[in-house]
Order: structure tokens, then C-alpha cells, then sequence
């Protein structure tokens, strides 16, 4: 069943029915300012930092699901009925609902009783404040009294602190309302500089910024009292819950459409100008007042919602593809890159799932993040690394996550993670085969943050190689620390003290426990790192690279091939993870998938085998799962793995961040029909008809879904914040399609399905415009290129050498 449509021509999702499974999502915002807005307008806003500066209100976890966010409603002045265009809170029954979410924009809207109204809502470019433009049309054949209400609940700046301090919090709220503009100002009379502000475009009936006032005791958002009453109170909030509320009374003649521009935003003032008259406790609005009064101005909003969609429009064009399968044209055209740029502005930090409390930007996830947005915001992408380098350790080790306000690495989880390092190499090698832009190599980058301690970028890429060959295992094995990708591989743990953190607890000492999956990242980024070096000049140090990753290499096939799969660990006890001798979890999906796709085993057939065991034993309709057998109970030299139930998350779910390195790795086979197969089981464009079943959107990918062993089999959850983004982007553009992007040039390597006739692309690559067209006339994967006419040797195009910014290019697959 589907609860909506792709409207592609327009870049939109537009869900047709209110009650969707799961609240469905949209980001709003896309530099430093962002809301999360979901289908019925519940979500909340906050300036760079989630839960530092969250502007409003969410209750997390509530029934139903989604509660809080930029609500509207409508009231019909004669006959005293009250709703919501949304849906939410007041759940009446609407006529015509759609919620059109498109790129960093969300239209929601419904008809009831004749009256039409829809609002859209946006951030506009380098603002830090969101529009709401709420148009109401009288379709009814008489005149029309409507009010028209807006609403939000403040936060008080620090998410976490809100939700809890109460015995503080219920006294320190304090707002102004000046002109019709309610600015919320907790905590301003000290050591804040900044406020928030909600203002109206039309002149108000009424407003409110006390919570209680707005909605009456004992009552909720469902039916407020003052929306009832059909009049604000201007109220004015003395600590409890700081709100904001403005009423606008409209009388419309049939026909007419009347628009009304709600602002929120953000502003901070120099420390020295913070108040006016200066001694006053008065707010200082004079810097702030200019932006107000333009975006309430409907034509300037619009200018800015369009600004915006030509940011889109030039964002997405740098890679277009067209294909014979709808849902790759889809994902690749608009959703999975939207949902790398969400990630990218995100990490893990702000989702439904992901409270924006918790986590802050992680080193392992933030460098992965970049092989899918560095194409399309490669000045951000530079920052992002050189922000991430600046956490890593003097050890070469890194913090494994950092908060994005002050850059600083989060000491309450440390570091320890010993894949975390390679990723960064992983990152900045994208990094540099996209732009060519060797100079960020050289750029002084500190450690720890650590003033004086900066060396060159690329000091810390050899620091990130020499931290594994410093901490190797009995077999020669990169010893795993607190955990790999998997962080829920916890083998130096042994928690068997309920709550306690698997990843921060570590009870051993840490000398035993090895990770194969790591050896294949150290080879990977090993010979990534040496391709780097050996393009500075540096030939020893490069072939060093090679001879410590052929060392590897070694090990691997000695200590870590079980004989028809890659073993996955080795635990404290030195024994075997990942192995046909292990009662369960006998294989896994990481170091298969990962030692193939880093192209270990192709040339002794190991490859091969690697991924038939992947099929044969971890693939399913509904994607492939993380391991099998899963665990049945829970393993203390395990960790946290094993708390999961059968089925979900780690415990052999379809984890579908790891599920493209095996498309890679079916790419590298050649086996173009086996990479696309598990690329269509996953793409949740591919899923919309089982929408009941998925109940994630159907436009973006979820971190999981439930694997075979779990009674919801085939159910995802954890949309949007994930590695999934990235991975599938890279997975389908870069191998399936193959569009290469490598440190000479773009590579043409398609592995397509075997009935594709072919595909055409346009990529936009350090400048140039690359016009591709792929036909196939044989089976295979062996392609002839020819660049403006002209055929060329092997398959990696160079920049043209005379400045051409058009390039045209024919491949012939046979
Ligand atoms: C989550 C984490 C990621 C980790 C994965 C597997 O997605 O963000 O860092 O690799 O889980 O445990
Ligand atoms: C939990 C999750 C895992 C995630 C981790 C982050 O362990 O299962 O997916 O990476 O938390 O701390």
C-alpha cells in the first residue's frame, strides 16, 4: 500500500494520506539554520547545534509519535469549528490533504468546509530564520470569517537541560513582544546573546506567549482553549512555558486568497550592543528589525524560496543519470543525493530517531558521509575534514565523535574505535580524487585541537596508517579496541552491569581481540594513502604502503579467510568470530563485503567465494542481514550485539549502511545483474508499494530494516541519518553505473544489469561538463570509450588539456 507519490518533475514527495505509518520527514534549512518538519507540521528548529540552541519544543518518544511542532489553525468565525490544515494536532477530517516535501522545502495543506489552505514552509539561503507562508482561499460560494493562528512552543536553548531542569527552568522564561513580533529571550538578561523571534505579516487580533493561556488547563494542542474561544489572551509568559501565538482575523469574499508570512528565526547581538536603551533589560532590536520586515514581504519570500530552488537545481545537476529503472533515475536524480547533503548538515545528530541531544558529529560517520555529498559541496567537504583531522589524537587514533558547535572532541565517549583513523583517509582521498585539489594536504591542522600542535594535513593521514601497525594482535590482526564499524562488536567489554555503555565500558585490556574487517579498511586506505603519496613524489614512503598492506594481506589470507568466507574477528579468548565453527553468527556481512569491495581475494577466486557465501547465506528478499545464526541470547565477550533481539539492528538485521559493499563487491566480480538486484531490494523507492510493511518514506533510506529472523521482517526504521545515504550514492554512481571519479581523471566502468541497453549521464567534474552515453551490444563489462569522437585507451578520461568545459563521451559495452 502507498501513502503518496514521486512527483519527479517537481523534486517532491507529496503524501496523500495524514496518518502514515511513521511520521515522515523532511529537512528544512540546509546551511546553519534547520528544522525537521514531518507530514502533519510536528518537528522542531534549532540554530547549528541541536541541542544547544534548539529554538523549539519537541516531546520525543509521545503518543501519538509526533507531537510539537509549527502548528496552524483555522477557525471559522460563525460557526465556532476549529482544525488544522495539517492534520495535527486536532486530527479532524480533512478534505484533500497533501504534504508535498521537496528539496529543503515542505508544502503541507487540506481543504475542509470550503476553505482551502495550504502552508509552505522553508529556510531561506544564508538566513538564520524560517518562513511559513500559510495562503487561505474561500472556495465557498458566501463570504468567509476565518481566523487564522499560528503557533510554536519555545525551547529553552539547551534541549537536554529543557527536558529536564524543571525546578530552574519553570522560572527563567521571559519574552518581549514589540510591534506584533514575540521575541523569546530566556536567559538573555545573562550570559545569552542571542534570541529567537516569531513574527507575523498581518496585523494581529490577538497573541499569546504563554503556554497556559494559549491552551487552557488540563488541555492540549488537540483543541486549545484560546483557538476555541476563537481569541488570544496576550499573555505574556513569566517562566513556565514560553510560547508564541498570533491571531489573524480574515474576512474573505469567494474566491479570494489571502497570504499570511510567519517568521521564526535566530539572532544574535554583539555582547556590547546586546540591550537598548544600553542599561536597560530591553532586547536590542534594531539589527534584527531590517530582516524581519523583508521576509514578511510575500514577494521577498518567494524570491527566497526560489533563490532556493536554484540551489537545488544546480546542486543536483552535477550528477544526472538516466536509466531504465525508475527507482535508480529517482534515487540517484534527487532523493539519495538530498539525503547525503541531509546527512552531511546532520551527522547523526537531529531525526525522529536521533534526539539531537545524544550524538554529535562522529568521526567514522562524518568521513564516510563525504563519499556522497563531496561532489556536490566540496568547499564544505574540505572544512568538514579539516574540522574532523582536528579532533584526531597525537596517537593518530581519533575522538569518535566531535559537537559541531565548539569542534571539540566529546571526551564522555573518547576515542578507541580503532577503524576510525582509515576513514579519514578514506574521506580525504574522495575528497581529493573529486577536486584535485592537493592543497588541502598542507594545510596545518592541529591535534586534539590542540593550539601548536598543527602539521600538515597529510602528517595526519600517515599518523592514521601507523596507529594500526602500532596496535596489532596475536595473528597480526589490527587489534579492534572498543569496537570497529560494528560498534556493537564489543569484545574487550564484557558488560554484565545493566545500562552501562558497550561503547565507553571496557573491561580488558584490549591486546587480544582482532578485527579482520579492519585489516580490509587498512589495505583499502593503504593503498589509497600510498596512491597519495606516490603523487607527491614520496616512492618510498608509497611503496612502504604497499609492502605493510601485501603484509596484511598476508595475514588475511593465513589468519583471516575461514575457507568459503572472510572470518569477521577474533575475540579475548582468541577465538574465532565469523566462522563455520562458531554455533552462531558463523558469517557476517562487514569483512566480506568490505575485504571484496578493497578487491582482496579477486585474483585467487577468494573474492568469489566471499560473495556466493554472502548470498547464499545472509541475503534475503528485504536486503541482506548483518550475520547469521543470528545470537540467541546474550554473550558477555560479545557486547552489545547480542542485546539485541534476533533480527534487529546488529543482531542480523539488514543493516543497510553495509549492504552496498557488497554491490561493490558484485561490481568488482563483474556480476553487473547480482550488484543492481541488492541495490533494488534496499532503495526505498523500490519499496513504496510495501509501504505498510516498510512504513519508513519511501524516499529516503532507513538505517535498518528488520532482518528474517525478527517478527517484523522486512520493517525499517531509523530513516534518514545514515551511512546508507552515502554508501548507496557511491555504490550505484560510482561502481554499478560507474562513474569514477580517481586522482586522474573520471573513469567510465559501468557494471550494469545484463538486459540494460544502456544509460546516459551528465556529471559535472572538476568543471567540466561530462555528457555520457552508454550502449550495451554484449554481455559484458569490457567497455571502448571514445571522448568527443575520438576513441581512447583503457577507461579513465584526463581533463581536457585545452580548457573544453564540454566533453562528450561514448561508451560501448561488450
Ligand atoms: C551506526 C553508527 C555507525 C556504525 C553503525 C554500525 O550507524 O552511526 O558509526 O558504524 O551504527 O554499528
Ligand atoms: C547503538 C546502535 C548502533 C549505534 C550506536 C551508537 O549501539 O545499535 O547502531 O552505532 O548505538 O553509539
Amino acid at each position: 500500500m502507498k501513502f503518496g507519490y514521486f512527483d519527479d518533475r517537481n523534486r517532491e514527495y507529496v503524501i496523500t494520506q495524514p496518518d502514515t505509518p511513521l511520521p515522515w520527514i523532511n529537512y528544512l534549512g540546509c546551511q546553519v539554520y534547520f528544522g525537521i518538519i514531518s507530514n502533519t507540521a510536528g518537528g522542531y528548529s534549532f540554530y547549528r547545534d541541536a541541542r544547544l540552541r534548539r529554538l523549539t519544543r519537541y516531546r520525543y518518544n509521545n503518543a501519538p509519535f509526533d507531537l510539537g511542532g509549527r502548528y496552524v489553525y483555522l477557525r471559522d468565525r460563525e460557526s465556532g469549528q476549529f482544525w488544522s490544515p495539517s492534520w495535527q494536532p486536532t486530527r479532524r477530517e480533512l478534505e484533500n490533504y497533501s504534504c508535498r516535501h521537496g528539496m529543503g522545502y515542505t508544502v503541507i495543506g487540506s481543504t475542509l468546509g470550503g476553505i482551502e489552505a495550504h502552508t509552505r514552509y522553508f529556510v531561506p539561503l544564508d538566513e538564520n530564520l524560517e518562513v511559513w507562508q500559510l495562503t487561505v482561499t474561500n472556495r465557498r460560494a458566501t463570504k468567509a470569517q476565518i481566523s487564522a493562528f499560528s503557533s510554536i512552543e519555545f525551547c529553552l536553548w539547551d534541549a537536554q537541560d529543557d527536558a529536564t531542569n524543571f525546578q530552574r527552568n519553570f522560572n527563567t522564561g521571559q519574552v518581549e513582544v514589540e510591534q506584533g513580533v514575540i521575541y523569546h529571550k530566556t536567559e538573555y538578561r545573562e550570559r545569552r546573546d542571542h534570541f529567537a523571534y516569531f513574527a507575523c505579516s498581518e496585523p494581529l487580533a490577538g497573541f499569546d506567549t504563554q503556554r497556559e493561556a494559549f491552551l487552557g488547563r488540563y488541555r492540549g494542542w488537540d483543541s486549545p482553549a484560546a483557538v476555541q474561544a476563537g481569541q488570544l489572551t496576550n499573555s505574556i509568559a513569566h517562566g513556565w512555558a514560553p510560547m508564541g501565538a498570533h491571531q489573524v482575523n480574515l474576512d474573505l469574499a469567494p474566491g479570494e486568497t489571502r497570504q499570511i508570512v510567519f517568521l521564526l528565526g535566530y539572532h544574535e547581538n554583539p555582547v556590547d550592543q546586546k540591550f537598548d536603551p544600553p542599561g536597560s533589560q530591553t532586547i536590542n532590536k534594531k539589527l534584527v528589525k531590517p530582516t524581519i520586515a523583508k521576509y514578511l514581504n510575500p514577494l521577498e519570500a518567494d524570491a527566497a524560496f526560489e533563490r532556493l530552488r536554484q540551489y537545488w537545481d544546480s546542486l543536483l545537476g552535477i550528477f544526472q543519470v538516466s536509466t531504465p529503472d525508475i527507482h535508480t533515475d529517482r534515487m540517484v536524480n534527487i532523493w539519495n543525493a538530498y539525503q547525503c547533503m541531509a546527512t552531511f548538515n546532520m551527522s547523526r545528530s537531529a531525526s525522529f530517531y536521533e534526539s539531537g541531544i545524544g550524538r554529535g558529529l562522529g568521526f567514522r560517520d562524518s568521513n564516510q558521509d563525504l563519499l556522497g555529498f563531496v561532489h556536490m559541496a566540496p568547499a564544505r567537504a574540505r572544512e568538514r575534514i579539516l574540522d574532523l583531522a582536528a579532533t584526531q589524537l597525537p596517537t593518530g587514533g581519533a575522538y569518535h565523535q566531535y559537537q559541531p558547535l565548539t569542534k571539540r572532541g566529546n571526551n564522555d565517549i573518547g576515542g578507541g574505535f580503532n577503524d576510525d583513523p582509515h576513514w579519514l583517509i578514506v574521506g580525504v582521498s574522495a575528497y581529493l580524487k573529486e577536486t584535485g585539489d592537493w592543497s588541502i594536504l598542507d594545510e596545518p591542522v592541529p591535534y586534539d585541537n590542540e593550539p601548536g600542535s598543527e602539521q600538515p594535513l597529510y602528517n595526519h593521514l600517515q599518523r592514521s596508517f601507523s596507529y594500526t601497525l602500532a596496535r596489532l594482535g596475536p595473528h597480526g590482526l589490527p587489534l579492534i579496541g572498543r569496537a570497529d564499524w560494528n560498534d556493537c562488536l564489543n569484545l574487550n567489554c564484557f558488560s554484565d552491569t545493566p545500562g552501562q555503555s558497550f561503547q565507553t565500558t571496557t573491561n580488558k585490556d584490549g591486546k587480544v581481540a582482532e578485527s579482520v574487517f579492519i585489516a580490509g579498511l587498512f589495505v583499502h586506505a593503504g593503498r589509497e594513502l600510498a596512491a597519495i603519496a606516490s603523487r607527491r613524489g614520496l616512492a618510498a614512503e608509497a611503496s612502504h604502503y604497499i609492502g605493510e598492506t601485501e603484509k596484511m594481506l598476508a595475514v588475511i589470507r593465513e589468519y583471516g579467510w575461514d575457507g568459503e568466507w572472510f572470518l569477521r574477528a577474533y575475540d579475548d579468548f582468541g577465538a574465532k568470530i565469523g566462522s563455520k565453527d562458531c554455533d552462531e553468527g558463523k558469517i557476517f556481512i562487514e569483512s566480506n563485503g568490505f575485504c571484496v569491495l578493497a578487491g582482496i581475494g579477486l585474483e585467487d577466486g577468494t573474492a568469489l567465494k566471499a560473495m556466493d557465501a554472502t548470498r547464499e547465506h545472509l541475503a534475503t528478499k528485504h536486503g541482506i542481514v548483518v550475520q547469521q545464526p543470528a545470537y540467541s541470547r546474550y554473550y558477555l565477550n560479545l557486547g552489545e550485539i547480542s542485546s539485541y533481539p534476533p533480527g534487529y539492528k546488529e543482531n542480523a538485521g539488514i543493516f543497510c549502511h553495509v549492504n552496498p559493499w557488497v554491490m561493490i563487491g558484485e561490481a568488482r566480480l563483474g556480476r553487473g545483474d547480482a550488484a543492481h538486484d541488492y541495490y533494488s531490494r534496499i532503495n526505498p523507492s523500490a519499496r513504496e508499494e510495501i509501504g505498510e510493511l516498510h512504513r519508513c518514506e519511501p524516499y529516503v533510506y532507513a538505517q535498518m530494516i528488520a532482518g528474517k529472523d525478527a517478527p517484523t521482517f522486512g520493517e525499517a526504521k531509523n530513516s534518514w541519518l545514515t551511512g546508507t545515504a552515502a554508501w548507496n550514492y557511491y555504490a550505484i554512481a560510482q561502481w554499478i553505473l560507474g562513474i569514477r571519479t580517481t586522482l586522474d581523471g573520471l573513469q567510465i566502468a559501468p557494471v550494469i544489469p545484463g538486459n540494460w541497453p544502456g544509460f546516459t549521464a551528465t556529471r559535472i567534474f572538476r568543471g567540466v561538463t561530462y555528457k555520457i552515453s552508454i550502449e550495451r551490444q554484449g554481455e559484458g563489462n569490457r567497455i571502448a570509450l571514445t571522448v568527443d569522437g575520438k576513441p581512447i585507451e583503457g577507461n579513465i578520461v584526463a581533463p581536457p588539456a585545452d580548457g573544453r568545459k564540454e566533453v562528450t563521451i561514448k561508451g560501448i559495452l561488450s
